[in-house]
This record gives C-alpha cells, structure tokens and sequence, in this order.
C-alpha cells in the first residue's frame, strides 16, 4: 500500500468549502483504488487563527510542514486582515520556504462549460509562472512616510539561476505536450534590464530544446493574442506579475475561475509542493455552500500525478469532465448546484467508472 502524506490548510473564506469536498473526492479516489491512501493532517492556519494568535503559521510550522509529501492549500485573505498582511503572512512564505519556483497553471474549457470566447474550445494552454522572485521578490522600501517627499519602491529581482531553472522547467514541460510550442512572454522593450536578461537567457536555454518551437510575445499583445487567437498558444512561461495576471485572464476564458487550478512546485522535490485553486477566498459567497468546487478537484489530480499517482489523476479528471459535461454546475457557471452536489456527483462518477472496469467513458447527455 502507497501512503502519501498529505497536508491541508483550507485558509480562509470558501478556502475551507472546497478543500473539504476535495478531501472527500481523494478518499473515494483512494479506497476505490486500493493501492495507496492518504494520511492527511489538516492545518487551521487562516486570518481568523492570525487574528488570535498574531501568526498565520506558528513557530516551527514551515519545519512540520516539510515531513509531508504535498500540501492542499485552499485560499488566504479576509476582510479583517490587509491582504498583503495575509499574504505574505501565510501563502508566500511556504512558496518561497520551499522553493516552489515552477507554478504551472494549465487551462481548457472543460466539457459542458461555456467559454466567454466563440472559439473557446481552442483553448488548451499551460501557464508556467516564475514563483520565487521576479516582482514579488519583496525587495523595495518606504521612506518619508507621511511626508509630501514620501517614497516607495518595489523592486523586480531576476537572477540568472532563477530564470534559467523557469526556462528549463517550462521547455521541458512543452516538450512532453503534443505540439512542443513555448511562448516568452515578457515587457523587455520598456524595462531593459532584467526582462531583456529573461529573453536573453530563454534564447540560450532553447538551443538545449531543438524539438520545442518556440516565439515571443509582449505581455500586453499577449492579452490580446489570448482572446483573439487562442489555437496559436501553448504553453507560456512569464514573470511572476505577467503570469499572475494572464492565468487570470486565461481562467475566465476557461469560463470560471472557479474551475481554475494551480500547482506550486519545486521540481527537485527537496521540499513539498502545493497544489491550490487560482482562486482566493470569494467573500461574496462564503458559507453560501455554493462555491464551485471544481478547480480544486483539477488541483488534487494535478497533486497525484505529482505523487506518481498517475492511473488515480486520470480517473479524476474523467469524472470531473463527465460531471461538468453533465450540466452539475455551480452559479457560478450558469447552474443551480452547490458544492455538495457538484461533490456527490464527482464521487459517484468515480465509482461508476471504477465498478464498470473502464477509465475512459464517453461524457453523459448534456442535461437540458
Ligand atoms: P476571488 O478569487 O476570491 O473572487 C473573485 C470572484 O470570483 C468573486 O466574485 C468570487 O465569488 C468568484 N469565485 C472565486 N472562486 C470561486 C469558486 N470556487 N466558485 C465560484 N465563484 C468563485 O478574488 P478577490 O475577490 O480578488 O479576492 C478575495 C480575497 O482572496 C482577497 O483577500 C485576496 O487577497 C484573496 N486571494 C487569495 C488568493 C490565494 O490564496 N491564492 C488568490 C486570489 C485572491
Ligand atoms: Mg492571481
């Protein structure tokens, strides 16, 4: 029996909602699998916790988190707390502690949901985001404050070491994709310094990738090649504020950014990575039960492929596909199901495919 051990940390707002229903989903996973299981220990580190105790993670936290094989990682942000506070309070400081540089945002419309683009369907895309330094290095200060002379800075960090592991990573990505094309994408016209560097560097990694084609785009011609000609993109790799900004615009796209997932890795598994939604904590339906649970499900099968728990990915990924193409949706989607029903069914389409013996079954009837 494989054993992963897994970590959760469900944050704040409808981060709780969703790692709870993906919890449910990786035990039905499990048991209808056999051959491994999961020991999960769930972590209560949110605002509320920070509000108490004056830390999101408490003294040693970050050590005991380094005995587990992955983290589930919900959201982190409240109304009481200023979001950089949070932030950096809580989500930051175990991507940049375990060095998790690759995040890697992978987008399509899945079956069943409605793209806000005509030819939406051509979207199939891999975000592959700088994590570890870039414009949220956290270098930068303020002086005068309160002052008319006041000054702030933030300064955008790019070491060679960090963009060329970025570089190697996403090359090595396209490389196992169908296509085999990589999109730069950078500002390195107006800021010629470390994005000039980005391209610099992307050019000397590709002649070690012969077989990956690869262009360049400027982050804002990027925004608008996204919408207007999707089927020329692949993946992309960007800066950490560029990619930030473009997985959101590709998780609309997709049609929700409740069905957008995101994993942050550190590729040499020195330390875990953790796997979340793109999403934060939706205020706005918090406790509503209606949070589309969705983009953490796609997380937990990116989460086992990374575990070498490739047969059990599959599996989710196909009942995920069946449930949507089902019309289960979300508000959020157009639909009237909540989070549990959207769960229920997920689990049952699991366990459909696992007594009927076939992985692959064809979507069901769209609901009309
Ligand atoms: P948000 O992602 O929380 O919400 C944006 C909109 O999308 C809202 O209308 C929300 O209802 C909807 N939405 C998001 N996830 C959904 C889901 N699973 N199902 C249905 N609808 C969903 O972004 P916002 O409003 O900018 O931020 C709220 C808080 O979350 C802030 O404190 C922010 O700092 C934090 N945040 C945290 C992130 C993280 O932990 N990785 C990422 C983004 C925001
Ligand atoms: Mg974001």
């Amino acid at each position: 029996m494989r054993i992963h051990k897994l970590a959760a940390i469900g944050g704040d707002g409808i981060g709780p909602e969703v790692i709870a229903a993906g919890l449910d989903v990786l035990e039905t996973l499990a048991t209808s699998d056999g051959g491994f299981r999961f020991e999960v220990e769930s972590f209560a580190w949110s605002s509320d916790f920070y509000t108490k105790h004056g830390h999101y993670i408490p003294p040693g936290g970050l050590e005991r988190l380094k005995e587990f094989d992955a983290i589930l990682f919900g959201a982190v942000g409240s109304r009481e707390v200023p979001d950089h506070v949070s932030l950096w309070g809580l989500r930051l400081p175990i991507c940049q502690g375990f060095d998790q540089y690759a995040n890697v945002r992978p987008t399509r419309v899945l079956p069943g949901v409605k793209s806000p683009l005509a030819n939406g369907h051509e979207i199939d895309w891999v975000v592959v985001r700088e994590n570890s330094e870039g414009e949220y290095a956290g270098m930068g200060g303020r002086s005068h404050r309160g002052l008319p002379i006041e000054v702030g800075t933030e300064v955008a960090v790019f070491t060679r070491a960090g963009v060329e592991r970025i570089h190697r990573f996403a090359f090595g990505l396209a490389r196992t994709r169908p296509r085999k094309h990589l999109t730069l994408v950078t500002k390195s016209n107006a800021q010629r310094f470390g994005m000039v560097m980005w391209d610099e560097i992307f050019f000397e990694v590709a002649k070690d990738y012969p077989d990956v084609n690869v262009d360049r785009e400027l982050v804002d011609a990027m925004t608008t090649r996204m919408v207007l000609k999707p089927a020329t993109l692949d993946v992309m790799v960007a800066t950490n504020l560029h990619a930030d900004i473009l997985s959101d615009l590709a998780a609309a796209l997709a049609g929700s950014l409740g069905i957008a997932p995101t994993a942050n890795l550190n590729p040499e598994r020195k330390f875990p990575s953790m796997f979340e939604p793109i999403h934060g904590s939706a205020f706005d339906i918090t406790g509503k039960g209606v949070a589309n649970p969705i983009a953490t499900f796609w997380t937990a099968s990116m989460m086992l492929d990374h575990l070498g728990e490739h047969d059990a990915s599959r599996r989710l990924m196909n009942a995920i596909e069946r449930v949507t193409a089902n019309g289960v949706h979300t508000p959020d989607l157009g639909g009237t199901a909540k989070t549990i029903d959207v769960t229920k069914a997920v689990r049952k389409a699991i366990l459909d495919a696992a007594k009927s013996g076939t992985q692959q079954l064809e979507p069901l009837k769209q609901a009309t």
